[in-house]
């Protein structure tokens, strides 16, 4: 057992939090929307063939603000396809994902869902294999209240008022060899510009969001950026993020140190855009729109990938459905607490993604829903951060990363409301338990009251790899972390190796 000290001061204050934090990511892809969310024989489904139970799980979850339609697919996406009649939706080949779409479910379904849901859109268009123009019709049709062509058609297809949608993405991961219509960052930064300035000119309530990198190994990371921000400074509020972790070779405690290469990642591109807010003598701040994160195991994936015939474009296929164990919900809960460690500059985050496709529900055609094990750290995150995030500081043991040096084994991260406070913690030791101390005094001064434990979480498992499946779906969860307590303004905990918890203070 190591010792762990730490104080909870108000003081330390990081920023209000902004709810679009909480955001997740669907994307057209392997059985995320169909035989995922909608699956029109099944025995939950409503009339118009959604999932009640997945909408269920989805509200649960506590997810805000949903990015739609990729990823990887808007890139060739037509979103005029997925309009109008159903049955006189054409059938497409979705080159990204090398799947046959089939377009059953576009925009207003997506929306109609959303509504059940309780989230909000947020909107990609194709800057890939299309350009301004396709943006700004996607934009009239699903904003304008005026007598237009195109609204008038979105009035015919079951919406007379406008969807309303707040955020665009400028595309997707751009800088990426892999996507279709993948440009170099002054080719992109050009064509971005040009569609920001275009959309705004339609609608200057909106807020932009331009592509950053897909990763910060990416060999352009950091000039991209600048490179791209130098002609999209004034046109967008948001610099994407993206970033996949693993655990690679065995080597649990390097995984356990993904949430430093998180922190690096956002502290870069905060330093970037500020950079190039110097250079052209402005007080703008760009925000950061970490619209993927989660951990995927995305080298079983490229060694798995499947060798299609010709003819072979299948409808839904399963792609990328990892099994998420207790080990990855831990990072999970880091990566979690590092984002609201930079609440102040990480104003919008969308988990990639949510259901079947590296997610935290996945289903069954015909059968049940489940949560994996991230489900657990992002509902109870989203629930019980509320108000301000704060920092706080840990005093404590540290182990060797190859890639990060000393890293400390213990994480945390508090948020303040009115109503008392929460703090995440998370123990990436996978040997060493941490005897956790937190001075609460500045905390019970702030608020004018004593403090106690009113509920916690822990999400531990002996076996690190155990993990929720069709035939055990609740074998991982959390429960109550025993032996929590507040004496004389201090919290101690117990905190297992390979852990996260949070506890809330009313
Ligand atoms: O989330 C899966 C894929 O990861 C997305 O389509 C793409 O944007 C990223 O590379």
């Amino acid at each position: 057992m190591t010792d762990a000290a730490a104080q909870l001061d108000p003081a330390r204050l990081i920023a209000d939090i902004d709810r679009r934090l909480f955001g997740g990511f669907v994307e057209h892809l392997g059985r995320h929307i169909y035989d995922g969310i909608f699956e029109p024989g099944h025995p939950s489904a409503d009339a118009e063939g959604f999932r009640t139970d997945v909408v269920d799980l989805v509200k649960e979850l506590g997810v805000t603000t949903i990015r739609y339609p990729g990823g990887n697919f808007v890139s060739g996406y037509r979103w005029e396809d997925g309009i109008g009649p159903a049955d006189r939706r054409p059938r497409r080949l979705d080159l990204a994902w090398h799947a046959t779409e089939t377009n059953q479910v576009g925009l207003h379904e997506f929306q109609d869902w959303l509504d059940k849901v309780g989230s909000d859109l947020m909107l990609a268009v194709n800057l890939g294999t299309r350009r301004t123009e396709e943006a700004l019709d996607l934009l009239e049709y699903a904003n304008t209240s005026v007598p237009t062509a195109r609204t008038a058609e979105r009035a015919a297809n079951g919406r007379p008022q406008p969807f309303g949608v707040k955020m665009w993405c400028l595309g997707n991961e751009m800088d990426g060899p892999w996507q279709l219509g993948h440009r170099s960052a002054d080719d992109y930064g050009r064509l971005a510009s040009r569609t920001a300035k275009g959309m705004r000119q339609l609608d200057p309530s909106i807020e932009l969001v331009v592509c950053g990198s897909s990763g910060r190994s990416m060999p352009t990371f950091g000039a991209w950026e600048r490179e791209v921000l130098e002609h999209t400074f004034d046109d967008v509020d948001f610099i994407s993020c993206h970033a996949y972790y693993q655990e690679r070779e065995g080597d649990a405690q390097e995984f356990l140190a993904s949430g430093v290469d998180m922190r690096l990642f956002i502290e870069s591109v905060v330093a970037t855009a500020d950079h190039v807010a110097a250079v052209k003598a402005s007080d703008k701040r760009i925000m950061i729109s970490f619209d993927e994160w989660n951990v995927w195991y995305m080298s079983r994936w490229e060694e798995q990938a499947v060798a299609y015939g010709p003819d072979d474009w299948p409808v839904a296929p399963r792609q990328l459905e990892d099994r998420y164990h207790a080990l990855d919900a831990v990072v999970f809960g880091d990566l979690l607490i590092t984002l609201l460690q930079h609440a102040d500059r990480v104003r919008s985050a969308s988990l990639a993604q949510l259901v079947n496709v590296i997610a935290p529900i996945m289903t069954e055609p015909g059968g049940p829903a489940w949560r994996q094990t991230t489900f657990h750290p992002f509902s109870i995150t989203s629930r019980l951060a509320q108000g301000r995030a704060v920092r706080v500081p840990v005093d404590a043991g540290t182990f060797e990363s190859t890639r990060f040096g000393a890293v400390s084994s213990v994480n945390a991260v508090a948020t303040v409301d009115d109503d008392g406070a929460s703090l995440f913690v998370v123990n990436r030791s996978t040997t060493d338990a941490a005897s956790l101390r937190v001075d609460l005094a500045p905390l019970a001064a702030t608020l004018g009251r004593d403090l106690a434990v009113v509920e916690s979480h822990l999400l531990h498992e002996d076996d690190p790899y155990a993990a929720n499946t069709l035939d055990d779906p609740e074998r991982v969860g959390v429960r109550p972390l025993e032996g929590a307590r507040v004496e004389a303004s201090v919290l101690t905990a117990d905190l297992a190796p390979v852990s996260w918890t949070a506890i809330r203070l009313g």
